[in-house]
């Protein structure tokens, strides 16, 4: 058999290493583990798997678009946000054309796009965030997808509703800006964009939201995007009949209803951040101050022989090897004992 083309330089996803019983801080999951409400209403639906999901998401979709105050046909569900940006390229990338993101950002903006025979170019980024004047100056006739990712992973910084504003004023109307909010509902600061409202200015945006972070549901994969219809529709075309599985639907429907758990995560996030910061303070370490629930701290030594001695001792951290960054590691903020298990252990390795 002869591989596509675009195909022949991909590697297959290769998921981190895991250690049964050792604390994982390694993927941004939540640290409460899922919402109590979500956990009812699984259990309540056990009984219907024996049949096909719900293709278009009826019910979650109209309960997003209560809270999002759009219409259903605003919104397109996936397995996981993941799924969601290859139905974007799907429907927008040809074989040529480019899209365009920054240094060390999530890599499947990367996957999604060469996964049509797209190829993606990189703008630099400064101290840990996004350069949005330099992104705007790689777009070219073939650029249809510009990926932004607010709060960034792994730096977990984030740009304004000013800077985002004047960047769209110089991107095409036929580029889409993709913008990925995964960790929006662990964002403080008030000048955060009101990204939804963008909906009303531009054509050209698509907004995409999980509930693998907040709600703590990253096991069941549901993510959505938010766009004009069009959009959707063109997305819409790419998706696989049932694609969300009908427990993940239910989950995500009760998840969304439960405020008590998205607040309580939210103290326990700042909470842990601020520990976080003092302890690396301490330390004497680097770090980028996050909007997010993670936090990317420099070690100042081999960031894989880090992860491998702190696995050995029972937390798992995600090394920033494949980003480019040799000497950092991202830890995801955890609950109060387990930051503490997590700091215990960074010190033993640094010989602290
Ligand atoms: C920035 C960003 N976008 C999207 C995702 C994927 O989320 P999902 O679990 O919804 O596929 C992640 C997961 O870590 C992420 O960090």
């Amino acid at each position: 058999m002869k591989i596509r083309v675009c195909l022949k330089d991909m590697v297959p996803y290769s998921p981190g290493k895991l250690k049964p019983g050792a604390i994982k801080l390694a993927s941004n999951e939540n640290p409460l583990g899922m919402s109590p409400m979500a956990a009812d209403a699984l259990k309540q639906s056990i009984g219907s798997v024996s049949l096909y999901p719900d293709g278009g998401c009826v019910k979650l979709k109209n309960a997003l678009s209560k809270k999002h105050n759009l219409a259903s046909a605003n919104i397109c569900v996936g397995n996981g946000s993941d799924e969601v940006l290859v139905l974007i390229a799907g429907a927008y990338i040809e074989p040529g054309d480019n899209a365009v993101t920054s240094q060390t950002t999530f890599s499947e903006y990367t996957f999604a796009t060469k996964l049509f025979g797209g190829t993606m170019k990189y703008a630099p980024m400064a101290d840990g965030c996004f350069q949005l004047d330099a992104i705007a100056s790689l777009i070219d006739t073939k650029t249809k997808l510009v990926f932004l990712c607010n709060p960034n992973n792994p730096t977990g910084t984030s740009f304004s509703n000013d800077e985002l504003r004047a960047f769209m004023k110089k991107v095409p109307k036929d580029t889409l800006i993709v913008l990925d909010e995964a960790y929006r509902e662990y964002v403080d600061r008030s000048d955060f964009p009101d990204s939804i409202s963008l909906l009303n200015e531009y054509d050209n945006v698509i907004i995409l939201r999980t509930f693998s972070k907040i709600y703590g549901l990253a096991g069941l994969r549901v993510g959505y995007g938010i766009a004009r219809p069009e959009i959707i529709t063109d997305m819409e075309k790419t998706r696989a009949p049932f694609n969300v599985n009908s427990l993940a639907q239910a989950a995500a429907c009760a998840a969304l209803d439960d405020t008590d758990f998205v607040n309580k995560s939210r103290a326990v996030n700042r909470e842990g951040k601020t520990y976080l910061y003092a302890s690396f303070d301490k330390l004497g370490l680097k770090y980028y101050k996050t909007d997010a629930n993670f936090i990317l701290v420099y070690i100042n030594q081999d960031c894989v022989a880090a992860f491998e001695k702190m696995m050995a001792l029972g937390v798992t951290i995600r090394p920033l090897r494949s980003f480019g960054l040799n000497d950092a590691i991202r830890v995801t903020i955890g609950t109060p004992e387990q930051n503490e298990f997590f700091v215990r252990c960074l010190e033993k390795v640094l010989g602290k």
